[in-house]
């Protein structure tokens, strides 16, 4: 995976998670193509070369004893740029920046991540992560989760209706939006509208450098969050890992969460609402990946950033400048697109404009890293095959019963021909409902592989 454009290496050893840049010291092999040996060593597939968790080498196998002593004692036979990990409420953290001396290691090491209290306690129901490999970039995932204004109208369906966008009542917070700090932005909701009727206030809290926090207080007290963490992978790329939580009410009750959402999270299998968040990713992604792709040719053709390119009238846009003008501030300046995410040197460029099959590639970006969506998609395959099997079967055997019944006389057992007739349709009506459940496994497993949206289409 990559990081700040540099592709690294994790592996686990059985004990903990390690990370390094993913080149192997030797001839520079991907170790990512490498084997974790039974002693939780990661192994190079090329030469065979093995290291431990900090990186060190511990075995060559061509390497004599002498040979052997010389390479433990020089650097580079070490792993490059191992990076500090910590794995907090299952999610694993991997140091940003590469290189740091020992005391640098270890203060990135203890530099607590970032997280909030309902989180990591048992204050809130707290559902499963879910992740994402978005194709764009982090500041157009960040841009885009803070502004509220886009959801009744973008997610038109699902958690909206676009006819229900109006003007935002603020709950002013002009210090919070000061682009050296954090982002703390508060607005009133209008029930109806975008949102259920008793959500009362809705805040986004901006902790760099990944986490939107977006908190919805309920009438009764208690509040929903989200907790969407965003990585910088490599330009035109980012990996969304977020999860939901919900608090309760001063009475004790637990308020609506997410609505409908955390309605059907408690009945329906994982994988569907993974499907359901796909719906939900896709409705913004053909925004942002074209958005992206806009900006860079506006800087590229006329030299504009986001000050010129973009025209921003309304109050409803604040958070956004306010992002913007701390993405001016904390930066890095790039020749093609203005300010971005700081990436190392050697990231890819910004890659063109991707076509709807990889834009839409459900596989790539979440179902093959997916437990639940992997297991889903070859359950799927096995039920689409039996029920399509059965349902042939049954067709033939329906067939079969109807052909004996016209090849008898009516009038000499009418009892039995009639028997014979139901007993056909009886089984062609099972062949139809096993017809429908093949296609309808058909239909999950293909949206788990690849689920285009289109807005013209979402009436
Ligand atoms: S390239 Fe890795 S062991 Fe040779
Ligand atoms: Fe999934």
């Amino acid at each position: 995976m990559y990081l700040l454009g540099v592709q690294l290496v994790m592996w686990h050893d059985g004990k903990d998670w390690h990370a390094a840049e993913d080149v192997c010291p030797h001839r520079l092999a991907p170790m990512s193509e490498g084997r974790v040996e039974a002693d939780g060593t990661l192994m190079c597939s090329y030469h065979g070369w093995r290291f431990d968790g900090d990186g060190k080498v511990l075995d060559i196998p061509q390497a004599t004893s002498e040979e052997m002593e010389r390479a433990r004692q020089n650097e580079r036979s070490c792993l490059r740029g191992v990076r500090p990990v910590q794995t907090i409420h299952n999610v694993v953290w991997v140091w940003g920046e590469r290189d740091g001396d020992a005391d640098a290691f270890l203060r990135a090491s203890n530099t607590p991540a970032k997280t909030f209290d309902e989180l990591l306690t048992t204050t809130g129901h707290a559902d499963g992560w879910s992740m994402r490999d978005l194709p764009y970039g982090w500041e157009y995932f960040m841009e885009n989760v803070s502004d509220s204004s886009h959801v009744p109208v973008s997610h038109h369906g699902i958690v909206g209706n676009r006819d229900d966008a109006k003007p935002f009542r603020w709950i002013e917070d002009k210090e919070a939006c000061d682009p050296d700090k954090n982002f703390d932005l508060k607005f009133k909701i209008d029930p109806p509208g975008a949102v259920e009727a008793e959500n009362v206030e809705a805040s986004h809290h901006f902790l760099p450098p990944c986490l939107m926090r977006i908190e919805t207080v309920k009438s009764g007290g208690g509040k929903s969050l989200l907790a969407l963490y965003c990585t910088p992978t490599k330009p035109g790329h980012s990996r969304l890992i977020g999860t939901t939580v919900t608090c309760p009410n001063d009475d004790g009750t637990m308020p609506g969460g997410f609505g409908p959402m955390a309605k059907m999270a408690s009945i329906v299998p994982t994988f569907f609402m993974h499907i359901f968040g796909t719906a939900f990713i896709n409705q913004d992604g053909v925004f942002l990946h074209h958005q992206e792709q806009n900006m860079a040719e506006q800087y590229r053709l006329r030299g504009e950033d986001w000050h010129k390119s973009c025209y921003l009238p309304t109050k409803v846009d604040k958070m956004n400048v306010a992002f913007r003008r701390w993405m001016d501030k904390h930066g890095a300046k790039s020749e093609d697109v203005g300010s971005r995410v700081p990436y190392e040197p050697e990231a890819p460029p910004l890659p063109p404009r991707m076509s709807d099959e990889e834009l839409f590639d459900v596989y790539n970006s979440h179902t093959k890293n997916c437990t639940a969506c992997s297991a889903a998609s070859k359950n799927l395959a096995k039920a689409r095959i039996t029920f399509y099997i059965a349902s042939a079967a049954l067709a033939i055997a329906g067939a079969a019963v109807w052909a004996v019944a016209a090849s008898s006389s009516p009038h000499s057992a009418a009892s039995a021909f009639y028997k014979k007739c139901t007993f056909g349709s009886v089984l062609w009506i099972f062949s139809a409902l096993s017809a429908f459940i093949g296609t309808v496994a058909a239909n999950l497993r293909e949206k788990l592989h690849y689920f285009p949206y289109s807005h013209q289409d979402n009436n």
